[in-house]
């Protein structure tokens, strides 16, 4: 016989569920905040649903296709009926390609224990912060930073520690670190080439910070997503050249998204030691399993298959950068450092705001609204004064956004 409920039970389970709205997020999740990288990406959709001719340099992501060789190996992996589960750190295969490629550009060769794919870098970021940290820990943050860094620390239960580096164009030294190290400390990220500022750690002194981290023994987490879009005469580095003593503490996120265009594809990989490694599998296995099996076939080509791609994208972004540095810096008031990897300009606006402009995010606002123009907050970062722009737009949009930034800031005298 079906059960069926009294009546009188129904309605006061309504009103229970109606008292208890708006839902009961939890206590880890209401402390995050909304990316507001996302939140300038949405602000532009909006206004382009209304028919807005919108410039958008909010982006974070390659305007450039994935690489036909990459999509033709997913599609052959579909036809191939690759489509079932795949073990959680990845298949053999991606795991062997990535270790290849450490091995072949930095000479450093990586086990298998050691090796995991995942559903885009972030994934690889949230586990290795989820696997490390204990509420209470401490975990160092250089001032400007990504977004999402500060938010997994939280919501992991850790305190982020933020340290300035304004004062050496943000680029964090060992110096600085040092100064911000307590016995709580359980982990630094790192993030060079950086996004927002695109500056990057010089080779010593990324070594000196993992020195000093190995001797206070905490942890290292180097989120190296722009790995390969560094611009002369700043080099590509990976910390997996350091030697083997100083990486026993350290986890490398790394990602397919910006290197090979394949933001929507969500592959990333962590590099850390056995144990670390094993912990975060334990995390994957019941998260979301594995990255998508397509999508691992895929980045097995991107590695392994031509890269001339990658080349073409640097050269483009090269370009690119040359032509808006001049451009920023022909607008009084805006200051602009070189960046030296990844593709954003990170503008020092505090010499043009007037009036009723007192911020960044007030600034960029009013640029959204007046000139239909989109460009990140710095403040979102850390860097109240900066706005970010990503140039992996077109030369036409980066001419015409610039046009228009150029008015805006001329109307404010
Ligand atoms: C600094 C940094 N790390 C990690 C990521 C994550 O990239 P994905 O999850 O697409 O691999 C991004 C993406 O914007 C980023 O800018």
């Amino acid at each position: 016989m079906l059960y069926s409920a009294p009546k009188k039970r129904i309605d006061s389970l309504m009103m229970t569920q109606a008292a208890s709205s708006p839902f009961p997020v939890s206590e880890n999740v209401s402390h995050m905040k909304p990316s507001s990288t996302l939140a300038a990406m949405q602000a532009a959709e909006a206004l382009r649903a209304t028919g807005a001719n919108v410039v958008d340099f909010g982006a974070g992501e390659p305007d450039f296709d994935t690489p036909e060789n990459i999509k033709r190996a997913a599609a052959a992996a579909m036809q191939a009926g690759k489509t079932k589960y795949t073990p959680t750190a990845g298949t053999r295969e991606l795991q062997q390609s990535i270790i290849d490629f450490y091995q072949g550009q930095f000479g450093t060769l990586y086990e298998r224990s050691e090796v995991m794919a995942t559903s885009g870098g972030k994934q690889a970021l949230f586990n290795a912060i989820v696997t490390l940290i204990n509420p209470g820990d401490e975990v160092i943050i250089a001032k400007p930073y990504w977004v999402t860094f500060p938010e997994i620390v939280v919501f992991a239960g850790g305190i982020p520690v933020f340290i300035d580096t304004e004062e050496n164009g943000f680029v964090v030294t060992a110096a600085m670190i040092e100064r911000a190290i307590t016995p709580r400390t359980k982990a630094v990220i790192l993030n060079s080439p950086s996004n927002p500022s695109g500056r990057v750690i010089p080779p010593a002194e990324f070594q000196a910070i993992m020195e000093l981290l190995a001797d206070r023994a905490v942890y290292a987490i180097s989120d190296e997503c722009y790995l390969r879009f560094v611009y002369p005469p700043a080099e590509v580095f990976s910390a997996a050249v350091l030697p083997a003593n100083l990486r026993k503490r350290l986890c490398i996120a790394g990602s397919f998204s910006k290197t090979y265009a394949m933001t929507g594809w969500r592959l990333g990989y962590a590099l850390a030691p056995p144990e670390w490694t094993k912990a975060m599998l334990k995390v994957q296995s019941h998260s979301t399993s594995n990255p998508t099996s397509i999508a691992q076939w895929a980045a097995t080509e991107a590695l392994r298959g031509p890269q001339e791609s990658v080349a073409a994208m640097l050269a483009e972004y090269t370009a690119r950068r040359a032509w808006l540095l001049e451009a920023l810096r022909d607008i009084p008031g805006i200051r602009c450092d070189e960046p030296e990897g990844a593709f954003y300009a990170f503008p020092d606006l505090r010499g043009c705001m007037r009036g009723e402009i007192k911020t960044s995010g007030e600034f960029a606002r009013r640029l959204l609204e007046e000139e239909q123009t989109v460009v990140t907050d710095g403040a979102g970062f850390g860097a109240e004064g900066y706005v970010r722009i990503s140039y992996a737009t077109s030369m036409a949009q980066l001419e015409e956004g610039l046009k228009r930034i150029k008015r805006f800031v001329e109307r404010l005298d």
